[in-house]
């Protein structure tokens, strides 16, 4: 296992510039006719990432990542060592100007600590990015981040980049391509595969710890085709849709926290360490 930043080359300078192209995509107060196309041009590495991205998650893809990862057979970490872990990802060679991965973390559960929120959700947005630990286990950036979204159905047009969607092979399966797929009209996401990602994975380590909302908010996190597009209700259950006032009221948090300042991780390490002890055992399956 390598803990090597050179580990999440291309085409994405660093993982994080997925991030901050979704931020920018929905910065706050932007109305709709600010939206505009994306392409080759303004953001080529963009781009190509997710051309990278919508030609490789195919629905054989996504079962055998689900084998792989969902019986959290990698080994345990203490909540804080994956942190860490995931800190390595890092640049080191501009610390000053970027965040790390645990400054984003922390922004993102102080916004909502302010906020007066539980003390649950604080939790979730504390982890909510700690998937991207695939990263380290040497998974391309096309199966860590990204816009999620269900595989072995149609791909919405509400998806960023959907043309990339013509070089996936699952577009010449018949069966895939019906608006409902393999899956029966509302039969609830947790019948859905959806998309690779660091999403599906913190979900699966947290998921015995945390309140069911905080489930919705860390599996769905990047599922912008749904939560700010409103696409794929009709694969959604009644309490899917219920659930995503949660995954709604988070949203803002994970996307717009980052222009605070940086918070003083030492100072709040403490606090942390509580809560994570209130809610998690010692040490975390992978
Ligand atoms: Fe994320
Ligand atoms: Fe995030």
């Amino acid at each position: 296992m390598s803990a090597d930043p050179q580990i999440q080359n291309g085409p994405l300078d660093q993982l994080d510039q997925w991030d901050d192209f979704v931020a920018s995509r929905y910065r706050e107060g932007k109305d709709q006719s600010e939206f505009r196309v994306y392409d080759e041009q303004a953001t080529p590495g963009v781009a190509e990432f997710y051309r990278l991205n919508h030609t490789h998650q195919t629905l054989d893809f996504v079962l055998a990542k689900e084998k792989e990862y969902c019986g959290l057979t990698r080994g345990k970490r203490t909540p804080w060592d994956a942190l860490e872990y995931l800190n390595t990802l890092v640049d080191d060679s501009d610390p000053d100007t970027d965040l790390s991965q645990i400054e984003h973390l922390m922004q993102t559960s102080e916004a909502i600590r302010a906020d007066g929120h539980p003390r649950w959700m604080v939790l979730a947005g504390f982890v909510h990015d700690l998937g991207k630990v695939l990263c380290l286990y040497g998974e391309p950036q096309w199966a860590v981040v990204g816009d999620t979204f269900p595989v072995g159905c149609a791909f919405s047009d509400q998806i960023v980049f959907h043309k990339y969607f013509a070089h996936n092979p699952d577009t010449k399966s018949p069966e895939y391509q019906t608006l409902h797929g393999i899956y029966e009209p509302n039969c609830g996401l947790e019948k859905v595969h959806m998309s690779w990602g660091h999403d599906e994975y913190i979900y699966h380590v947290t998921r015995d710890y945390l309140p069911e909302p905080a489930h919705y908010m860390l599996r769905y996190h990047s599922f912008y085709p749904a939560h700010r597009h409103g696409a794929y209700r009709h694969l959604m259950s009644a309490h899917d849709e219920k659930m995503f006032d949660w995954v709604n009221t988070f949203n803002p948090y994970d996307l717009y926290s980052k222009g605070a300042a940086k918070p003083d991780v030492k100072a709040l390490r403490p606090y942390y360490e509580d809560l994570m002890a209130e809610f998690f055992p010692a040490e975390l399956a992978w």
